[in-house]
């Protein structure tokens, strides 16, 4: 698929004041400084669409981008910052539940995982959370140029031997690098290929 164009839509803190959920969306989820707004402007061949930063919890809303006028990727905040207030953590947290629950649009939420880390907890009970709501999501390996090719296969081996223990089957996997744009081809041609079994839930 070729991304003609892409806008920022708007910013917000409620899932209900989010644009009518008239076309197809995808969003991006993970831990603070995982790579979620680098993605999204390698996808969409920007570089400051979505805004991104070096510190952790830069992304604090729930941004939408309107791409090709046909479908919508949002840019949420990351989870498990530690850096901020004990209210402010439970705030963010009702904030992007509410929204992946409630919002009927929502073909497919991407989780992305560091692929420098070991599994963690925080990652494993999330997408446990997403399967026991029901809620769709792939797995995405972020920062893949920061590892060699044996390290970056030896992790990838260990998330999924992890996984394997508490999950039948795996959720699909995308391996990343906003850097070098690696695997952002893939990523449009799944959105790609969702996108026609989108239909309005009036
Ligand atoms: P929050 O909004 O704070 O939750 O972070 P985020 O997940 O949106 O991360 P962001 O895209 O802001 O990137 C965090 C840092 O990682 C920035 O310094 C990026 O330049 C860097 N980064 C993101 N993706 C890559 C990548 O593929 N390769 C490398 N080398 N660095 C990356
Ligand atoms: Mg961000």
């Amino acid at each position: 698929m070729k991304i003609k164009t892409a806008e920022f839509v708007i910013s917000n803190t409620d899932y209900k004041l989010c644009p009518a959920p008239k076309m197809a969306e995808y969003a991006f989820i993970g831990r603070s400084n995982v790579g979620k707004s680098s993605l999204i402007n390698a996808l969409v061949n920007h570089k400051n669409l979505a805004k991104t930063s070096g510190k952790p919890g830069k992304t604090q809303l729930i941004n939408h981008f309107s791409i090709n006028k046909a479908w919508y990727l949002v840019d949420l905040p990351g989870f498990g910052f530690a850096k901020i207030s004990k209210k402010m953590r439970a705030e963010f947290h009702d904030m992007i539940s509410e929204y992946l629950v409630n919002r009927t649009n929502l073909m497919c939420l991407f989780v992305l995982i560091d692929s420098r880390h070991k599994p963690q907890a925080i990652d494993q009970e999330f997408m446990q959370w997403l399967a026991e709501k029901g809620i769709p999501f792939v797995m995405v390996f972020t920062k893949t140029d920061k590892l060699g090719k044996v390290a970056l296969a030896k992790n990838i081996g260990t998330y999924k031997v992890e996984m394997q223990k508490t999950w039948e089957e795996l959720p699909q996997i995308f391996i990343t690098s906003a850097e070098k744009k690696t695997g952002m081809q893939e990523i449009a041609d799944f959105i790609e290929n969702l996108n026609p079994q989108f239909k309005e839930i009036i």
